[in-house]
């Protein structure tokens, strides 16, 4: 692929200014996204309303997590405490785990704070060959419990018949589940709770760049939900000494965003982690989207 002309920063970011934003369709914001796995829209977007007219028209369709509330149909402010954050696929430890991950900042935090991105193309080519076929032979398993006002609302998010969560019953959560053989799901009337466990490989291909990545939420805490157990789909730990070295490896490639004021960053969420450094300075508004190629 050719070098587009505008200029990158940053050797893994592709940087849009505003007079190459005008003319960029979606057939070359995903080549962009293919190539280097982060776009970076400086100053091209300027409301969290543009933020989702943009997300819409360049996604086949949008993902939502039920835990954030919903700003301009597709923003979500992102607002899950103040601790760092380690590195995730956004949402992918579910079957809702969107193709795209897009974050709009209308105001940079001046220090610290910051978003950070890390290319999972790059840790796999430095994983040590016992880890690599480690987690090539072993699915990885997320298992918990969510409570049923977040399940509610993502089966009304993805049923376009079902809009009250009230009404909403575990038979139509199991519909938009399928027969996916990589979920399953207990339902517990009791307390409303759903309990689930979704194996996948930590080790995919993007169908952005149609290359594999160690792109998983291993790393990645999480806040809004209940703590998932993490092992293998066999149920076996995974080794101490792998989830060592993935966390050094990931760490040599992980750096912040450098956030301004009214950035956008497409991420590819089968390839690209990302994560948050520990929020230090208040002015710092961010909206999270997240949909399908
Ligand atoms: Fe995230």
């Amino acid at each position: 692929m050719n070098t587009p002309a505008y200029h990158c920063e940053n050797p893994d970011v592709s940087i849009i200014e505003p007079r190459h934003f005008a003319s960029l369709g979606k057939a070359e914001l995903y080549e962009l996204l293919g190539h280097y796995g982060v776009v970076l829209l400086r100053n091209c977007i300027h409301n969290a309303e543009d933020f989702s007219a943009y997300v819409k028209q360049n996604s086949s369709r949008l993902s939502l997590d039920p835990a954030r509330v919903m700003v301009g149909g597709a923003a979500q402010l992102v607002d899950a405490g103040r601790q760092a954050i380690g590195l995730h696929c956004e949402n992918g430890n579910s079957p809702f785990w969107p193709d795209i991950t897009w974050f709009y900042c209308q105001e940079a935090p001046h220090t610290g704070s910051q978003t950070t991105l890390c290319d999972g193309e790059k840790v796999l080519a430095k994983l040590s060959s016992a880890c690599r076929t480690f987690f090539e032979d072993n699915p990885i398993r997320y298992s918990r419990t969510v409570v049923g006002d977040k399940w509610r609302r993502l089966v009304c998010h993805y049923s376009p018949a079902l809009s009250d969560p009230a009404a909403v019953g575990i038979e139509d959560l199991m519909q938009i589940i399928g027969d996916d053989p990589q979920t399953q799901i207990s339902f517990n009337p009791l307390d409303d709770s759903i309990h689930y466990a979704f194996s996948t490989p930590a080790i995919l291909v993007s169908e952005f760049s149609q290359r594999p990545a160690f792109a998983n939420s291993i790393l990645g805490p999480s806040f809004n939900y209940e703590v998932p157990v993490i092992d293998t789909s066999s149920g076996l730990p995974i080794p101490g000494e792998f989830l060592h070295e993935i966390a050094e490896v990931s760490a040599q490639y992980t750096y912040p965003v450098g956030w301004r004021d009214h950035d956008m960053v497409m991420i590819d969420n089968r390839r690209v982690m990302h994560g948050r450094e520990a929020i230090v300075d208040e002015r710092r508004r961010i909206f999270n989207a997240l949909s399908y190629r």
